[in-house]
């Protein structure tokens, strides 16, 4: 190991997880909150700090999939050949738990969630580390996640022992979970590896995810959501409908496709990158500029119906979910 400033800090982190703390990290997704995964009174601070009910189970991070045997049992096919196309990457695998992994990570499941991360600082992290991290998404919870160091203080401030910066994440929203636990493979999650792309791996079709599948709490209820009340608006009306809020008096923020804005007092408007890629990489850092601008409500331009925009899509739903409850 080279001593310069990030391995030093590396190592600084590495001693805060062996004592049980709590280290955010970068991935490409968005940020973790990491704690020892063998470790269930870490895993348990992690919860505390998130506000986050305990039987919403985490993602255990290893450094490679020769780790997946030492966390999951009855591993299939299916798996391993997700692993060798997608990691490391933003991938996560829902397999059968190894008798050791505490119900503290799976909130009590029979199964446990897998992903090797690309991040060169998650790698050298967990390297370092050498065992298993759990790493929920570096945000209080239900809000929208954390894609920079900067966002991770702003949610944790001292409550967490340390954030390791990265930088801004390259993929922008979470990874896609796939559980490989049941008779067939089902996505349980979308995220920038689309349905397609498992398909194209598996070569075969995914199933629904249906009542005997794993339970994925994140996925039922309202999360991601900025404070604001966020309304999905069609392409057609944005410009209607943003004109006749401002004539009430109403303040807007406005995340739109389209650059040309109106020219309104009392409206904030960001032109978002018109590809999904480029669309959920700046996502999170766009709904917290929104959520800051101090308006009464943000409106956001309803993705295409289309496989590449279904993790895009799916994210903004859960964000717009249970929005008029909390005007
Ligand atoms: O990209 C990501 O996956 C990020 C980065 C940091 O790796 N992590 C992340 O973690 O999004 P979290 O905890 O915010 O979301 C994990 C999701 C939750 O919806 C949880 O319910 C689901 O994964 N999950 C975890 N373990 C599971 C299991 N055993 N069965 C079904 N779902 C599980
Ligand atoms: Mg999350």
């Amino acid at each position: 190991m080279h001593f310069n400033i990030a391995n030093l800090h590396i190592a600084r982190a590495v001693d805060a997880l062996r004592s049980g703390g709590l280290v955010a990290f970068p991935t490409e997704t968005v940020y973790g909150l990491g704690a020892d995964a063998s470790n269930a009174e870490a895993v348990k601070k992690v919860f505390a700090a998130k506000g986050r009910p305990s039987d919403h189970p985490l993602i255990v991070h290893i450094a490679s999939a020769a780790q997946m045997a030492h966390w999951a049992r009855d591993i299939p096919p299916a798996a391993h050949a997700l692993a060798r196309k997608f990691w490391p990457g933003p991938l996560t695998l829902i397999l059968k738990r190894a008798a050791h992994v505490s119900d503290a990570v799976t909130g009590g499941q029979d199964t446990v969630a897998l992903r090797v991360p690309a991040h060169p600082l998650a790698q050298a992290l967990l390297t370092a580390f050498g065992g298993g991290l759990v790493g929920p998404s570096a945000n209080r919870f239900g809000h929208v996640s954390a894609t920079t160091a900067g966002h991770v203080r702003t949610e944790f401030g001292d409550a967490i022992d340390d954030v390791i910066d990265g930088g801004a994440c390259e993929v922008g929203i979470e990874s896609t979970i796939v559980d490989v636990s049941g008779a067939a493979p089902a996505l349980l999650r979308p995220g920038q590896i689309t349905a397609a792309a498992i398909e194209a791996a598996l070569g075969a079709p995914l199933a629904a995810p249906n009542a005997r599948s794993p339970r994925a709490p994140g996925m039922l209820e309202k999360h991601y959501a900025p404070r604001t009340p966020l309304m999905l608006v069609e392409t057609d009306v944005i410009d209607e409908l943003t004109r006749s809020f401002v004539r009430q008096g109403q303040r807007v923020a406005v995340l739109a496709r389209d650059a040309r804005q109106p020219l309104l007092a009392n409206l904030t408007w960001i032109a978002a990158p018109g590809t999904p890629d480029g669309f959920a990489h700046d996502l999170y850092a766009n709904l917290r500029q929104l959520d800051a601008a101090g308006c009464d409500v943000i409106v956001v331009e309803e993705p295409p119906f289309t496989i590449e925009w279904a993790a895009v899509r799916d994210r903004l739903a859960r964000a717009a979910a249970g929005a008029r409850h909390t005007a």
